[in-house]
């Protein structure tokens, strides 16, 4: 499959007063022309700092390290100079932001904001612009889309300003959508239809798709591989069919068996969920960052780190495996 992002050695760390957390280290990957990628990993585990350093929306004290590569379109965005950058950010790459008032200003409605980017990217006059913003939001399945443009934010319930969210980000028919969480904040339901939609208008539109979750179970049928961070490291990386029913690492094992399943509360009286807690920022601990709620563990997890080894389809850093 040929790659439209090739991502290389990204690290990204917050320096500040006390101690520096290094939020993303060392990763590695392509993304394919039409390709859904997730990168999935428990609250703090660099998800959103990954992402946002693609489009180097990093804000200090984060910065980004010199070394680190993103490829696209024979460019590293990541040495481009601002006003090249800004061309492609919203336009080429896009992205769906994990906080929904990043995306929208409550004072100005849905379809003005929309028309706006349009105007900006594609030069498109008042008139060309409201109507395909009215476009893209019946694409996303907002009843009446020519009305709703007319709406605030306020005025749209959660699930309708999260299609609204996407149909800014799809405006300019991006190559590439960046999504972070964008369905946390709603109910099973709304979420597997934003899913829908979102799978939807990538085939359709032929796009390539970064998908970012804490939630492996929204994954199935969806994305096309998956990608397991942990303490801003990658643990796992592989065909998401494979990640899911046959998990490697023992923590992609641990995230699914924490997954809650019909009868599993009332059989053990209690859920599973792993035990321990993510480490702190800037507290690493030493070899396995894992290693103090892994059940596998054995004393060289405890001193040395694994490297990301071949595993069949699959990458994984843990020493079982080396
Ligand atoms: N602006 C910041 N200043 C300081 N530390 C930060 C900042 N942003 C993120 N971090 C730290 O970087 C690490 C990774 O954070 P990140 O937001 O990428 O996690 P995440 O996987 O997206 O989590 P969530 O699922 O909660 O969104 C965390 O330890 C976090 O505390
Ligand atoms: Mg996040």
């Amino acid at each position: 499959m040929a790659a439209i992002l090739d991502v290389q050695n990204l690290s990204t760390r917050f320096n500040l007063v006390s101690h520096t957390v290094r939020a993303v280290e060392d990763v590695s990957f392509a993304l394919g022309e039409r390709e859904i990628l997730a990168i999935a990993g428990e609250s703090g585990s660099g998800k959103s700092a990954a992402i946002l350093s693609l489009l180097r929306l990093i804000q200090p004290p984060g910065e980004i390290d010199k070394s680190s590569r993103v490829l696209f379109e024979g460019k590293n965005l990541l040495a481009m100079d601002e006003a090249g950058l800004n061309r492609i950010r919203g336009k080429s790459i896009s992205m769906i932001f994990q906080e929904p008032s990043a995306s929208f200003n409550p004072l100005f409605t849905v379809g003005a904001q929309i028309a706006e980017v349009l105007g900006v990217h594609l030069g498109l006059s008042k008139t060309q612009s409201l109507a395909r913003a009215a476009e893209v939001l019946a694409q996303v399945r907002i009843p009446n889309a020519d009305r709703r443009a007319r709406d605030f934010p306020f005025q749209l319930s959660g699930g309708m300003l999260q299609r609204a969210m996407i149909a800014l980000a799809l405006a300019c028919g991006p190559r590439i959508l960046l999504a972070d969480e964008p369905t946390t904040a709603l109910d099973p339901t709304t979420s597997t239809r934003i899913l829908d939609i979102l799978k939807e208008r990538t085939i359709a539109a032929g796009m390539s798709m970064i998908f970012v979750t804490h939630d492996l179970e929204l994954l199935s049928g969806f994305a096309d591989r998956i990608m397991v961070l942990y303490a801003g490291r990658v643990f796992e990386s592989g065909p998401a069919s494979v990640l899911l029913e046959a998990p490697l690492h023992p923590y992609t094992r641990d995230l699914l068996a924490a997954i809650p399943r019909p009868g599993v509360f009332k059989d053990s009286g209690r859920l599973y969920s792993i035990q321990g807690r993510v480490p702190e920022a800037g507290r690493r601990p030493a070899g396995c960052a894992y290693h103090p709620r892994c059940s596998r563990a054995e004393a060289r997890c405890r001193s040395g780190e694994p490297a990301l080894v071949q595993k069949d389809s699959s990458f994984v850093r843990c020493h079982l495996y080396v």
